[in-house]
Formats: C-alpha cells, structure tokens, sequence
C-alpha cells in the first residue's frame, strides 16, 4: 500500500506539472478530507438505489475512503478524464467501474454505460479553477441525472460554495457544508448540494 501511496504521490505531482488548472491540486486530498467526502457521500446516498457516482478520481483517495466507509466496490462508478489516472485507477482498483471521460458528458456517459438511476455524485473536480459555462454544464449534468432530493458532495479550497450563487439559484439547489477541515493542505470544506423534491 506504501508503494501504491508514493506512486500516487509522484503521478499526481507529474500531472499537475503538464495541467495544472485540470488537476486543481499539487498532492491528492489527505486523509481526514477524504474521510469527510465519504461521510457526507454515506449520508447523501443513504436509502437511495444505485451506483454512487465519483468524479474526478484521480489517483483515488476519496474511493479508498468511500471504499473503507462501507460503499461496495460494486456500486461505485469513476468519471476520470486524465487518461493517466484512469490507467493508474484500473490497476490499484478491482471491481470498480472506471470509465475514462469528461465530467462534462456525464448523462452520455451513464447511458452508455447502461446507468439510468443513480444514488449520490461525489466530486472533486477543481470547479474554482474551471472556466464559469464548463462548471455550468458540468453542475446541469449533474442535477440532470439526480433524483430528486439526491445530493452532490464537492469540496472547496474557498470561502464560498464550490457551485456559484447563479446555478443555485437556476437550479433551486439547497447546500449545506461541513466544519473546515483545518488540518487538510490546504484546509477546506465539504458541501452537499440537494435539489429538495418540492423544488
Ligand atoms: C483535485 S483532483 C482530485 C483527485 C482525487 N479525487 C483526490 O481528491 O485526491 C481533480 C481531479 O479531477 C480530474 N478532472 C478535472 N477535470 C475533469 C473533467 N472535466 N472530467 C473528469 N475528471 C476531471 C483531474 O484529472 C483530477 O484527477
């Protein structure tokens, strides 16, 4: 496991290098980060039929801690357009479902994949450094393929929601975020969105 760390380490440096503003970090998230997304992943998929959905993986910090908090490898799905982190997760991922794309393409993606109800979305993808219509499109896509009432859980860096006052609105989204995980670098906090069913 040490080795599989290190080598995650090294590939997320050396990617982050070739793209920084897509791979929206120098290191993958820590371990206290990750343990949050998983908590608020477990509340937002709670009692809802499958796949929980991740996007952004990368080299897979936040699936080891949905993985370790209880959510079957069966039912997780990764969205991961870096074609390097996708090989890299096919090889340290049994039983998953890893699919190489764009975040943008998402209800595409789970057609193709013959995924028609999902639970919950859980994100890392750097939505601060990506331009405002590719995060609109991305957050539509999302709340396309949602069940009422389903959550997305997204992490940010910032002071201020991951998805911009402008979407929440159009969407009718309702976001409740976690403490700030100080001891993360850098610090930051976890939100889940819903879109209520009276919405
Ligand atoms: C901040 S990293 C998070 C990686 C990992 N989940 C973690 O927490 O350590 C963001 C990830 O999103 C991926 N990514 C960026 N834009 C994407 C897109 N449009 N579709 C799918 N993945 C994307 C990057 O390649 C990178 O792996």
């Amino acid at each position: 496991m040490a080795t599989i760390e290190r080598g995650g380490v090294l590939l997320f440096l050396k990617r982050w290098l070739r793209a920084p503003l897509s791979t929206g970090a120098v290191v993958p998230s820590g371990r206290r980060l990750a343990a949050a997304m998983a908590r608020a992943t477990l509340a937002a998929s709670a009692g809802r039929p499958g796949p929980v959905i991740e996007l952004g993986a990368g080299t897979g910090e936040v699936t080891k801690a949905l993985l370790a908090a209880g959510i079957a490898p069966e039912r997780l799905v990764l969205i991961e357009r870096d074609p390097a982190f996708a090989t890299f997760l096919r090889q340290n991922f049994a039983g998953l479902t890893i699919i190489q794309g764009d975040a943008a393409d998402l209800p595409r993606l789970l057609a193709d994949n013959g995924i028609d109800r999902i639970a919950a979305v859980v994100s890392s993808l750097p939505l601060l450094s990506l331009p405002a219509e590719i995060v609109a499109g991305i957050v539509r896509g999302i709340f396309e393929t949602l069940p009422r009432g389903g959550g997305m859980v997204q992490f940010t860096y910032g002071p201020r929601p991951p998805v911009p006052l402008v979407l929440r609105e159009e969407l009718r989204l309702h976001g409740t975020a976690s403490r700030r995980i100080w001891l993360n670098v850098p610090p930051a906090v976890v939100w889940t969105f819903t879109r209520p069913d009276a919405a």
